[in-house]
Order: structure tokens, then C-alpha cells, then sequence
């Protein structure tokens, strides 16, 4: 499995991960991405079809703010989107 969420402290809001997966990301007011799927808590499984998205989308961030992992990640959900 695959599950993943975008570490807002340290996302400069570059564009890259919408622009390669956007199906999995997208951007709040301060254009700062989250995860689409389960409001960046990392709870919901990547399905397969779009993992190659999120691993083009981990590659591509300048800022290493895209993590994935094997198992549920479980962050609080964001309030504000
Ligand atoms: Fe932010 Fe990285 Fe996406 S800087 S906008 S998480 S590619």
C-alpha cells in the first residue's frame, strides 16, 4: 500500500506536485498542497493507478515535502480546507 501527505512547515507552495499528480494534490488559500483524498492525514491508500503520480510528485518537490510511506501515516486532519 501506499499512503502520503505534504509536509505543510516546509512546502513553499512551488506547483510541482498539482502539476504531476493532480488527482492526489491540491492547494489551499495560501497555495500550500495538501493531499486531495483524505485531507492530508495520510489515512487513505494510494490507489495503484496513481502511484506513479505520487512517487513522479515526491521526486519533483524541491522541498522533500512529499512523504510516502508503506503504512497508514495518520496526521490530524488540516482545519482549514
Ligand atoms: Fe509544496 Fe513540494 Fe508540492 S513545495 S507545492 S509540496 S511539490
Amino acid at each position: 500500500a501506499m499512503y502520503t501527505y505534504v509536509d505543510q512547515d516546509t512546502c513553499i507552495a512551488c506547483g510541482t506536485c498539482g502539476a504531476v499528480a493532480p488527482d492526489v494534490y491540491d492547494y489551499d488559500d495560501e497555495g500550500l498542497a495538501f493531499v486531495l483524498l483524505d485531507r492530508n492525514t495520510g489515512t487513505f491508500s494510494v490507489p495503484e493507478e496513481l502511484q506513479e503520480d505520487v512517487m513522479e510528485a515526491h521526486e519533483g518537490c524541491p522541498t522533500e515535502s512529499i512523504k510516502l510511506s508503506d503504512l497508514v501515516i495518520g496526521k490530524e486532519a488540516l482545519s482549514h480546507i
